[in-house]
């Protein structure tokens, strides 16, 4: 008789994440597979061990793409191994991708692409088809985990039960509340911060008797929903009923509520375009779409919604036909600005409100931030708690923390130095913060003075861009400060960087010409240097 091949002792899930989708998902994953008998082992990238790499037999990577092409923080380690020179031949390995992206970016998904090819290269097995999900992640991703499971099934078909199954969850610490399932948190206080060009809100909810806890750089999901006035627009401009009960994957809504809690109307999805363009028959948005004009396309969408398009480019829909072709509404993650020890069951957000004009000079909003800026006290909001396991305090609170956070990337340096008070810690902190104006936008000015005063911050460098001439910018200030600085990162100091990718791309650079040029390494020792840290948990990036 023929005998099957022994299955490979173990399922080997590993992720790479960012904002916890990939997480999740992959979590997801581990959860199915064990529960149908398949012995399986779940890690963050930068916890899998690159030279058992060798030894694997079955792997799933479930990692997602940063903005220009790059990968999550925790997966640069493993995604460098494997396709740098000294990844090994891979010949005994059957494995998966599923990448994680937003298609708004011309990199889209490149990290999961790069993995599965080189991986194939390496001589290994491809299991089937990797996944490219785009920010309605369940589209691509439910069919891919699904096949994922199936797969894994097939495989450990033949294996025995196992004697003991040890739970990957928790048990009895089911969370409060979910991304699924999320609480209805109270608005207790809105208030503008910035008396700038920007709006930019200081936030309070509260998470009541929920439950929900955080620990400083953890963020908090918010579901959204879609203004009225543009519900109503985009009804009136399609001549849509908007009480029309609609039926989609098995709920049934009125089309207003589709619009208005269920479905994106404030970003542009490629497809989305694409279904517009063939109703409409328009030759010049049917060119823009032509994989050669990639470039033209990114630009034309930049400021441009949902009603924009419809606007510019007149076709019919039906309420059923918009539901099925539009994305599904999907949170937004703000980083808590708050400590739990000093606010109780408060949680605090910094939220720059997204407003400009459209071509027609009318407003547009960004969904969430329009929604928290404009509510009042009293709001009601849907919210959960996004874990962020590598954007945490020192453990030893006698170490050095060195902060750099300009605009509403400051944040999470208010929840860490909150809790770094309330617990007394012996640790240093030095923040980096900068805005356009000192007068107009100098975010949480007189708590960080206070806290200067009382100890709890020793250092604040200040970077106001539009204050001079010459514009001045966090990665200036830390470059004058480079001497002190090296000797804090030498003294053992943690180093965190949060906002905008452009920034922290540039903040990095300076980081590592202020590592060779005070330490005598060469730049590309410099790297390695941070890279060191970076494997220490001592240089942690929230960048979006
Ligand atoms: P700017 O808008 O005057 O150019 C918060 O948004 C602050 O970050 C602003 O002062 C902004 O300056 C500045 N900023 C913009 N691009 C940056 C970059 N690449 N690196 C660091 N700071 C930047």
């Amino acid at each position: 008789a023929q005998t099957e091949a022994p299955p490979a002792a173990q399922l080997t899930i590993v992720y790479g994440s960012q904002t916890g989708n990939a997480k999740r998902l992959a979590e997801g994953l581990a959860q199915q597979a064990q529960d149908a008998g398949v012995p399986v082992r779940l890690l963050r990238a930068d916890a899998y061990a690159t030279r058992e790499l060798k030894q694997e037999r079955y792997l799933y990577l479930v990692v997602s793409t940063q903005g220009d092409g790059d990968p999550p923080d925790d997966a640069r380690g493993l995604v460098e191994f494997i396709a740098g020179k000294r990844a090994p031949p891979l010949k005994q390995l059957k494995y998966a991708v599923l990448g994680l992206g937003d298609s708004s970016y011309p990199q889209f998904c490149a990290v999961g692409n790069r993995l599965d090819q080189r991986l194939a290269e390496l001589g290994a097995t491809r299991l089937f088809e990797r996944g490219e999900a785009d920010l309605d992640i369940d589209a691509v991703a439910a069919p891919w985990l699904q096949r994922a499971l199936d797969a894994a099934r097939d495989a450990w078909k033949a294996a025995p039960p196992l004697a003991t199954v040890t739970p990957l969850r928790v048990a009895g610490a089911e969370p409060a509340a979910t991304r699924e399932r999320p609480f209805a948190a109270e608005l207790l206080a809105n208030q503008r911060i910035a008396l700038g060009d920007k709006d930019i809100r200081h936030i309070e909810l509260s998470l009541g008797d929920s439950g929900l806890r955080y620990e400083p750089g953890d963020a908090l999901g918010v579901w959204p929903r879609n203004s009225a006035t543009l519900v109503d627009a985009i009804l009136a401009l399609l001549a849509l009923d908007g009480d029309a009960e609609i039926s989609h994957a098995g709920l049934s809504l009125p089309l207003r509520d589709w619009l208005g809690e269920k479905r994106e109307l404030t970003r542009l999805a490629r497809p989305f375009v694409a279904a517009h363009a063939q109703r409409s028959g328009d030759a010049d948005l049917q060119a823009l779409l032509a994989a050669e004009n990639a470039a033209a396309f990114g630009r034309w969408r930049e400021g441009r919604q949902v009603i924009d398009l419809l606007r510019q480019y007149r076709a019919g829909w039906s309420g059923d036909a918009l539901v099925e072709a539009l994305r599904p509404l999907t949170p937004r993650l703000y980083s808590i600005a708050s400590s739990q020890k000093a606010v109780g069951d408060e949680a605090h957000l910094t939220v720059a409100h997204v407003e400009y004009a459209s071509g027609d000079g009318d407003p547009r909003w960004g969904v969430a931030s329009h929604l928290l800026a404009t509510s009042g006290e009293g709001a009601s909001l849907p919210v959960y708690i996004e874990r962020n396991e590598r954007f945490r305090l020192p453990a030893d609170d006698s170490r050095d923390a060195i902060m750099i956070g300009p605009g509403t990337g400051v944040a999470p340096f208010r929840g860490f130095v909150q809790e770094r008070a309330a617990i007394g810690a012996g640790g240093r902190h030095w923040l980096f913060f900068g805005n356009p104006h000192f007068r107009r936008d100098f975010l949480y000015q007189l708590e960080w003075q206070r806290a200067f005063k009382a100890g709890q911050l020793q250092r604040l460098d200040l970077a106001f861009s539009r204050d001079t001439a010459a514009k001045i910018y966090v990665q200036h200030r830390l470059r004058e400060r480079g001497r002190e600085l090296y000797d804090w990162l030498e003294g053992g100091a943690h180093l965190y960087v949060c906002g905008a990718i452009a920034m922290g791309k540039d903040v990095h650079a300076a980081l590592r010409d202020i590592v060779a040029a005070h330490s005598g390494r060469s730049d590309e020792d410099a790297e390695d240097y941070l890279d060191g840290l970076q494997r220490q948990g001592r240089y942690a990036r929230d960048v979006y």
